[in-house]
């Protein structure tokens, strides 16, 4: 099982709309069996998927995280660990009599699970910091991991994708700690997210020091692109300059069609075919690297040549 995150401590930038959409193309296009677990306690990418995040009926991620993290159980169990796995799919689709309660509606199927948030994971971030952050230093950060070591040991998944918070809170660095195979920075070209991305990198690189195997940073991945626009160019040149992480080769293209399909509960990549095509690309990057850990990655293929 493979696992990625993508983040930026920076608002705004398309994270979730990046992270759903490369969970859409590892599971429609590259046939691959896929998580998404949404980390952000705002639940954009789970309210994106059609899930009723406020719903009583619900399981978000804070409930299976609170009796762990205040020590009700003892560590994670298969059996409570499932029930907040949501399949979005037909209504009319045969459902599956075992796992009734996580089939989730939708007019257009996605094609992979998520573990959904909502606002109520802020609180259970507060209780991490403070039951496991003083007194066991270091520690809290690893309740994601254990949580998908579970899911490893019980479920056939070849990647999870971790959207993230627009902060570095103790989810956030959390999600980074379990990104074994690679931690993604997703940004728009705005000069003030760019500025943000050095202590991003800062902290992901404390956290592989502390991880043994962890990948790091994999590379920046543009978004919010625009080829016609100099000041989009000349922010990507000096981004490969001046980043110490490589730039993926894909950009992904600035287009109102990831509001309207958002509008729709859908993804951008199943209503327009260039942003799809891209989210492709990236994916293929994402998937080639994660496979291919000597190789260098987008923009550290060309240091040193042309
Ligand atoms: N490629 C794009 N083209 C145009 N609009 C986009 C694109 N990607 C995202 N957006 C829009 O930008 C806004 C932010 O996108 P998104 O929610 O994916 O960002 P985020 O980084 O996850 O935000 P947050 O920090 O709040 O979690 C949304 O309104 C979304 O519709
Ligand atoms: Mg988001």
């Amino acid at each position: 099982m493979k696992i990625l995150c993508l983040g930026n401590q920076k608002g705004g930038v398309s994270k979730s709309t990046a992270s759903l959409n490369i969970a859409y193309s590892l599971a429609n296009t590259y046939d691959q069996k896929v998580l998404l677990v949404d980390c952000d306690s705002q639940g954009s990418s789970s309210l994106n998927l059609g899930i009723p995040i406020d719903s009583e009926d619900i399981h978000t991620l804070d409930k299976i995280l609170e009796p762990v993290v205040l020590n009700k159980v003892q560590g994670f169990s298969w059996e409570a660990v499932k029930q907040c796995i949501y399949t979005p799919t037909y209504q009319d689709r045969e459902r599956d009599p075992d796992n009734k309660m996580n089939w989730i509606q939708v007019s257009k199927p996605f094609g992979f699970d998520a573990i959904p948030s909502n606002l109520y994971l802020s609180v259970v971030e507060l209780q991490m910091g403070v039951v496991g952050g003083a007194s066991r230093r270091g520690i809290y950060q690893h309740y994601l991991k254990d949580l998908l070591d579970v899911i490893e040991a019980n479920s056939d998944y070849d990647y999870v994708v971790m959207d993230t918070a627009p902060s570095l809170s103790s989810m956030t660095i959390n999600a980074l700690s379990a990104a074994r195979d690679g931690v993604i920075v997703v940004s728009n070209t705005d000069i003030m997210s760019i500025r943000g991305v050095g202590s991003f990198i800062e902290s992901t690189e404390t956290v592989q020091e502390m991880n043994p195997n962890h990948r790091g940073i994999l590379g920046i991945l543009l978004s919010l692109y625009s080829e016609r626009r100099t000041v989009d160019r000349s922010i990507e040149e000096w981004v490969k300059e001046f980043l110490p992480i490589p730039t993926f080769d894909t950009r992904i293209p600035e287009t109102s069609d990831v509001k309207k399909a958002n509008s729709s509960m859908l993804l951008v990549s199943q209503i327009n075919k260039k942003m799809k095509k891209a989210f492709d690309d990236v994916t293929y990057e994402i998937m080639y690297a994660v496979e291919h850990p000597s190789e260098p990655i987008g923009s550290a293929k060309h240091v040193g040549g042309e």
